[in-house]
């Protein structure tokens, strides 16, 4: 973003950017309660916690700003490739604990680990593995998991284990294979949408965090913003950020409605042009698959083994779109 754009508003620093920057979180209610849950998970030892909500609610960087207070009281293996299969997820823990990896044998990792846990338990640290995105994990990994979280003393767990993740985390925890693991955890946390004044703030917040204390953004902008984003910051990033650069080229210093209803026009035309190159490439799969399906089934007729072959299946497009209802995280305990 030009720096001109950026003096126009009074900014030094664009507040909208979606990377990453613990300068910008601002809590709201849910997630200022999601962070006290998943320091009390870690401070009172309890085994197993989880973290869901939509995306773009805010799991990752309320994480981030988790991580960040937690610094100097644990140390933190954060595993953020979750389709780790079981083999590959303790040698993972390991690096990221900085554990030198003595052999490949899994029981002289285990015995490395476990040590590591002794010390760091008998100078009072906390071990904790996070796992975003954790509704990628594999059964058979999370199984793993499992079994890695009955590494404790007759007194006390020695490893804490906080799995974020989309809400199917919490469908996938209910297999009979996971039951185990399911009754294992002890605090769970949903993240839910802003609420519409929790929104406003938080344009408000980020804009302050850019350098402008001035009000920006209109109460019916921000109030648009709200109503087309359904409350996911994400969306609310987005749209904000659309409607800025709508403003500046329309030569006004404050945000309106008109604004915001042209950053969503641009958002949506942007997304219709995807939505529409990835049916594209459907359409030609499609036809490539039915092409060597032909080809196959001629094969098969030119042979006349009399199998047929096998339907081909093509996968739906991803879904896209927001919406729906909004209430304060709910958190519970078990
Ligand atoms: N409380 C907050 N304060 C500042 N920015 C936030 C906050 N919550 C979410 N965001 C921003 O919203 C966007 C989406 O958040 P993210 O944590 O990536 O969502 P999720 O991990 O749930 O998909 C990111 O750009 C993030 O920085
Ligand atoms: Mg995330």
């Amino acid at each position: 973003m030009s720096s001109n754009y950026l003096t126009f508003f009074g900014l030094n620093d664009n507040p909208f950017r979606m990377t990453p920057d613990t300068a910008y979180f601002y809590p709201s209610q849910g997630q200022a309660a999601a962070l006290l849950a998943l320091e009390y998970c870690v401070r009172e030892k309890e085994g197993f916690c989880i973290l869901t909500g939509e995306p773009g609610t805010g799991k990752s960087a309320t994480l981030r700003v988790f991580i960040e207070s937690m610094k100097q009281t644990a140390e933190i293996a954060q595993i953020i490739t979750p389709r780790l299969s079981p083999e590959e997820f303790l040698p993972a823990i390991l690096e990221e604990l900085k554990i030198p990896l003595r052999s490949g044998s899994k029981n002289d990792m285990l015995k490395d680990f476990r040590d590591f846990l002794l010390v760091q338990a008998g100078s009072d640290r906390r071990v904790v593995i996070i796992v975003d995105e954790a509704q990628e994990l594999p059964e058979t990994t999370l199984e793993e998991l499992r079994l890695l979280s009955n590494l404790e003393t007759e007194k006390e767990k020695l490893l804490q284990i906080i799995l974020v993740g989309q809400p199917e985390l919490r469908s996938k925890l209910l297999v009979p294979s996971l039951r185990q693991l399911n009754q294992r955890i002890a605090v769970r946390v949903r993240l839910e949408r802003l609420t519409p004044s929790e929104s406003s703030v938080y344009i408000g917040a980020r804009v302050n965090q850019g350098g402008n204390s001035s009000p920006l953004y209109g109460a019916t902008a921000k109030s648009l913003i709200y109503t087309l984003s359904g409350g996911i910051p994400r969306t609310v990033n987005l749209l904000a950020s659309r409607s800025l650069m709508a403003a500046f080229l329309d030569g006004s210093r404050e945000v309106g409605e008109r604004h915001v209803r042209r950053g969503a026009d641009d958002i949506l035309e942007a997304g219709a042009k995807k939505a529409a190159s990835r049916l594209r490439v459907a359409i030609y799969l499609t036809a490539a698959l039915l092409m060597a399906e032909m080809a196959m089934i001629g094969f098969h007729l030119t042979r006349s083994s009399g199998a047929a072959p096998k339907t081909s299946i093509i996968k739906a497009l991803p879904q896209r779109g927001v919406g729906g209802s909004f209430s304060s995280a709910g958190v519970s305990r078990q």
